[in-house]
């Protein structure tokens, strides 16, 4: 990833820079399923409420927040406890639409490590257009930017890097968003990056972009999966996490050209590997340390945690895995999938079928990807125990389908993942169904196209879990019942 050279070298105006980039976009999330159900977990069988697979409407904000160290209320986009969409002409996207979008952040996670290893063997092109970023994900914060310190609702993934805001004077444009857009003229602690500065030739790693130079101003540009996008100049900031944990000269986007369905947020905090990313920048207070838990609806909160401040504040105890890494994409959090159990009986998968592939875990991917061979077989063995349910039309993506409209309660199979470290975690009801509605609900998994493929465990799936990255110990924690 040696693009260094190219960075500050090339000097073209903004706008021609600006129109590098384009086109149609969008990405954001899911309807995580709904509150409320009742559970058993005699003879390995989850009893579940039907209508609490649906999205619900109503606000109700976890109360069990007693972590310490740097925490954030966790959001879901387009719920009722996200004052996002009030403000945003942008309605929330259907859930086809949002299974569609999931498709294009997989396909560009999984062509970034296909593109890096072309990269390899052609040693020093940098693709000006490469999938490397992703779409975006769909979880959101609110941090302070600047001084005086503003607040602002972010979206936050682990599946890229690079932190940007809109900016004004927005010289491209910038889409509508909830809080007035961040102003650099109106804070005492903001400063461009200069092009011949080492940061700046940071970019190129973060952004998967050379950065380009406007009037000796550093200029960034990123493009995820499903062609989003954010443009304009590389500055630095003071960021206020909570009063406590501020952070001066943090590196990031002032956005002046932005698009895309980020859901009326100001923009995006990359929490990934990369040197750039918040984790990154902030290690020398958190030592690589973060976690979270996202809502299993889209009315509950969930937390974002940055420190080791105690661990979880439910007192459930973590599970740990290893974290791997990968030099085809080094920012990813790769980890080690080995099994899955289907009402307690585990799959006969090869152990190969997952080496193979590799695994990642990602904030921003809903539904889980597997091997054709994983998914296969967790296929078969889900059906095997559903028999008494009507099925209903797939999807474009989910394959398992029923249409439960006749059930005021269902009978569904536990499932649970064995991880590396000799680990098992049961997943949560709404880490195994997703409803498009009433009378189609489907499993939620999805197999990849080719058995190379990376698979990723995604945000459905994580949904209640206390999701413990401890990135300088090497290892990934996780607990049960982190937050509703
Ligand atoms: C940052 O650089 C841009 C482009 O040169 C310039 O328009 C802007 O005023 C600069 N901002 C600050 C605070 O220096
Ligand atoms: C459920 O969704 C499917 C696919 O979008 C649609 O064809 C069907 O009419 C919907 N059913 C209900 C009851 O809304």
């Amino acid at each position: 990833m040696m693009a260094t050279q190219i960075a500050s070298s090339i000097s073209i105006s903004f706008l021609s820079c600006v129109s590098l980039l384009l086109v149609l976009c969008f990405s954001k999330n899911g309807y995580a399923l709904g509150g409320g159900e009742r559970e058993t977990l005699q003879s390995h069988f989850h009893t579940v409420q039907v209508n609490s697979l649906l999205p619900a409407s109503v606000c109700s904000p976890s109360t069990k927040d007693k972590r310490k160290g740097a925490s954030l209320k966790v959001v879901h986009k387009y719920g009722p406890c996200s004052h996002l969409h009030e403000h945003s002409k942008e309605n929330a996207p259907t859930v086809t639409e949002i299974l569609r979008r999931d498709q294009l952040r997989v396909n560009s996670i999984q062509s970034r490590l296909r593109q890096n290893s072309l990269k390899e063997s052609k040693a020093t092109t940098i693709p000006a257009n490469s999938g490397r970023s992703i779409g975006t994900g769909n979880y959101i914060v609110r941090i302070g930017l600047g001084t005086p310190k503003k607040d602002f609702t972010i979206i936050f993934d682990t599946g890229s890097d690079f932190t940007w805001t809109q900016c004004q004077p927005c010289l491209g444009s910038c889409y509508q968003q909830q809080e007035p857009i961040y102003d650099p003229s109106l804070s005492s602690t903001y400063t461009n990056i200069t092009c011949s500065s080492h940061q700046c030739s940071q970019l190129s790693s973060a952004t998967n972009l050379p950065p380009r130079c406007f009037t000796n101003t550093c200029v960034y540009g990123i493009v995820y999966g499903d062609s989003s996008f954010s443009q304009g100049f590389f500055g630095s900031e003071t960021v206020t996490l909570t009063p406590s944990d501020v952070f001066p000269n943090f590196l990031f986007g002032c956005g002046e050209k932005n698009d895309g369905l980020f859901g009326g947020a100001a923009g995006l905090i990359g929490l990934g590997r990369d040197p750039l990313s918040l984790v990154s920048q902030t290690s020398s207070k958190y030592g690589n340390y973060f976690s979270y838990c996202l809502p299993s609806t889209t009315s509950a909160s969930g937390y974002l945690t940055f420190g080791n401040g105690g661990g979880s504040s439910t007192g459930s105890s973590l599970q740990f895995t290893p974290l791997l890494s990968n030099s085809k994409a080094p920012s990813l959090y790769f980890i080690d999938i080995i099994g899955i159990k289907v009402s307690g009986q585990t799959l006969s998968i090869s152990q190969l079928v997952f080496k193979t592939a590799g695994s990642i875990i990602d904030s921003g991917t809903v539904i889980t990807r597997l091997p054709p061979a994983a998914y296969d077989a967790l296929k078969t063995a889900f059906r095997d125990q559903m028999k008494q349910y009507p099925m209903a039309q797939s999807t474009r993506l989910l394959d398992t389908c029923y249409d439960l409209s006749r059930y005021n309660s269902v009978k569904i199979p536990q499932i649970s993942f064995l991880f590396g470290g000799n680990i098992e975690l049961p997943l949560d009801t709404k880490g195994i169904l997703y409803a498009i509605n009433v009378s189609q609900v489907c499993l939620a998994f999805a197999g990849n196209m080719a058995a190379s493929n990376l698979a990723i465990f995604g945000n459905v799936q994580q949904q209640t879990l206390d999701v413990v990255y401890d990135v300088a110990g090497g290892k990934l924690g996780f607990g049960s019942g982190g937050c509703s």
